[in-house]
């Protein structure tokens, strides 16, 4: 099990994740729920930006108040999935850039396969955070964190809605300087590359594609 590891247990992300397991939560409140989420979830993810005091006048009085310092922040969505976390995220943190990285999952052998990778050029400069709501087999988060090691990144977080015990291990071996932030770790990864209990295929939960 993963050392760095942010279990966010909130009860109304508690709440919100258990209508989304539902097999009778439709395709609209499927995506509202992960979207309200995601905006939890990035709360918690940038908790420990660091900030400074900036001087500002209110209509009354000219203050120091505090302000984020530092990097600025890239959302990278690993889609298609990801890219429901992403408007959540986005909607917290609007002026953050945007990266994309498609990858599929094999169905025979449950490899990561890239159909496209677009990310800022100054990504090794910014807190890049990676999103995709289901860390399974761990294959995609690694192979996605790979890319953007190779294209720079050297600061990344890792935000998911449901992680499996066994991908969770295989991304702190791999990347063990990237923290990890979910709501849940479930019970097990199936032979099919399933998480359970799960939410089924959550791509195709908040696309209604199936
Ligand atoms: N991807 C999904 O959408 N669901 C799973 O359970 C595993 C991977």
């Amino acid at each position: 099990m993963t050392t760095n590891l942010h279990l966010i247990n909130h009860p109304l992300i508690q709440h919100k994740l258990t209508l989304m397991r539902s097999e009778d939560t439709a395709t609209d409140n499927f995506r509202r729920l992960l979207r309200e989420i995601s905006q939890m979830l990035a709360y918690e993810v940038t908790r420990d930006l660091p900030t400074e005091l900036i001087t500002i006048k209110t209509p009354l009085a000219t203050i120091q108040s505090p302000a984020i310092s530092g990097k600025k922040l890239c959302m990278v969505s690993i889609m298609r999935a990801g890219n429901g976390m992403l408007d959540g995220m986005l909607d917290v943190l609007p002026s953050a850039r945007v990266g994309y990285i498609g990858l599929y999952r094999d169905p025979e052998t449950l490899e990561p396969v890239e159909y496209y990778f677009k990310v800022p050029d100054d990504i090794g400069e910014r807190l890049v955070i990676v999103v995709d709501p289901m860390l399974a087999t761990g294959n995609s988060a690694i192979a996605a964190l790979n890319r953007l090691k190779e294209n720079g990144a050297v600061s990344m977080k890792y935000v998911c809605l449901l992680a499996a015990p066994e991908g969770l291990a295989a991304l702190q071996d791999a990347h063990p300087d990237v923290p990890v932030t979910t709501a849940a770790v479930d019970e097990y990864l199936n032979d099919h590359g399933y998480i359970v209990p799960g939410l089924g295929d959550a791509g195709d939960r908040m696309f209604g594609t199936k």
